[in-house]
């Protein structure tokens, strides 16, 4: 039997969404694919909660956020990254492989950003853009990007979030929150196979990308090529930048089609339910969770072992049938990761909840 695959992305998807993926291959310039590429953007735009431009570029996350970051700033400007955790260090990491300075507040791991701490670093200089990662990976922390997003708004700085763990998962809703750019990875709430990098860009970002002063310095990953495609298969005309990973559009395009019927609403209720659900039964096994009270995100969690090895507790419990992720960065080998969203539901968390159980009487 398939093992319950429990990490926090990928994660276990529909079989609609799989069979999907095994449709015929059409040219990408066919009237129907045309029709369903258009039909998935117009409805991004309703997981995104957005009136912007959305983008579906073959890529991980990490391509969409070194997309988001290089088509609003460039060398001789600054960036300030919120660093809670792996995800926020990365987007230091990508700004410097790109010539732009950059400042980071850093957050203790497992606590949220403080948006007072935010709005005080803002004044101090001029920072083109602002980066947070909505749910950091690393740790299970959600910031509060209502929060921040009400602070950024009073600046010309571009709100950048990394929603590559939360979006169609955690509450988040772009433009209500003041957000400029969001993305995610079709690999994890979004529901599809890995390959795909979904990104949101408001007006003031496409904005902000018509006044660089230079070219931006990628080809595969600029705007500047990829808006027309976009507005082309809006449009229902036929166009060409770089071939679209067909098969993978036909299962997003799947796959939004169940998040919306679903609705955005109901989709979030059933993540806080089901997170809250996997929290209690991890506490009363008394499992510590990384997140400060409060702040533990919907889409997954991050929880220390209870004295057991790394190795040995994960390998048995893939032994029960379950896999969860082990620990990333500073927390390898001290936490394990369970993903719990997408097409989750609450037989999904008590079996995880048991097979752990099961665990702990191993050792
Ligand atoms: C919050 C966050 N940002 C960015 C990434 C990078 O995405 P990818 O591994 O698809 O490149 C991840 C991956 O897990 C992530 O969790």
């Amino acid at each position: 039997m398939a093992k319950l695959l429990m990490i926090p992305g990928p994660i276990n998807f529909d079989p609609e969404v799989i069979r999907a993926l095994s449709k015929v291959t059409v040219s990408h310039v066919a009237p129907e694919f045309i029709s369903i590429f258009g039909d998935t953007l117009r409805k991004l735009r309703q997981v995104f909660i957005s009136e912007g431009q959305p983008f579906v570029i073959a890529g991980s996350g990490t391509l969409a956020m070194e997309m988001a970051a290089t088509n609003v700033i460039q060398r001789g400007e600054k960036a300030l990254v919120v660093n809670n955790g792996v995800f926020g260090a990365r987007y230091s990491d990508i700004f410097k492989a790109h010539g732009i300075a950059v400042d980071e507040i850093q957050v203790e791991w497992g606590k949220a950003a403080d948006p007072t701490e935010v709005r005080e670093k803002l004044e101090s200089d001029d920072y083109k853009v602002l980066t947070v990662t909505h749910v950091d990976t690393s740790t299970g922390i959600a910031n509060d990007i209502e929060a921040i997003g009400n602070v950024v708004k009073d600046f010309d700085t571009i709100f950048i979030v990394d929603a590559v763990c939360s979006l169609a998962g955690q509450r988040l809703y772009h433009d209500k929150y003041h957000v400029d750019i969001c993305f995610t990875g079709s690999q994890k709430a979004l529901g599809v196979p890995p390959g795909l990098a979904i990104l949101n860009f408001n007006q003031k970002a496409l904005d902000a990308h018509a006044k660089l002063k230079h070219p931006v310095e990628c080809f595969y990953t600029s705007i500047d090529n990829w808006l027309p495609i976009m507005q082309a298969y809006e449009r229902g005309d036929p166009s060409y930048f770089g071939t679209p990973a067909v098969n993978l559009i036909y299962a997003l395009h799947e796959s939004v089609n169940q998040i919306v019927s679903e609705g955005m609403e109901a989709r979030f209720a059933r993540h806080e339910k089901l997170a809250e659900m996997m929290r209690k039964g991890l506490t009363e096994m008394d499992f510590k969770l990384v997140p400060e009270d409060g702040w533990a995100a919907n889409t997954m969690s991050a929880v220390y072992h209870n004295g057991i090895a790394d190795a040995d507790f994960r390998g048995q419990l893939s032994q029960e049938g379950v896999i969860v992720a082990g620990g990333l960065g500073k927390l390898k080998g001290k936490i394990f990761r369970i993903g719990h969203m997408g097409a989750i539901n609450a037989n999904d968390v008590s079996a995880t909840l048991n097979a752990i159980q099961r665990t702990l009487k191993m050792f």
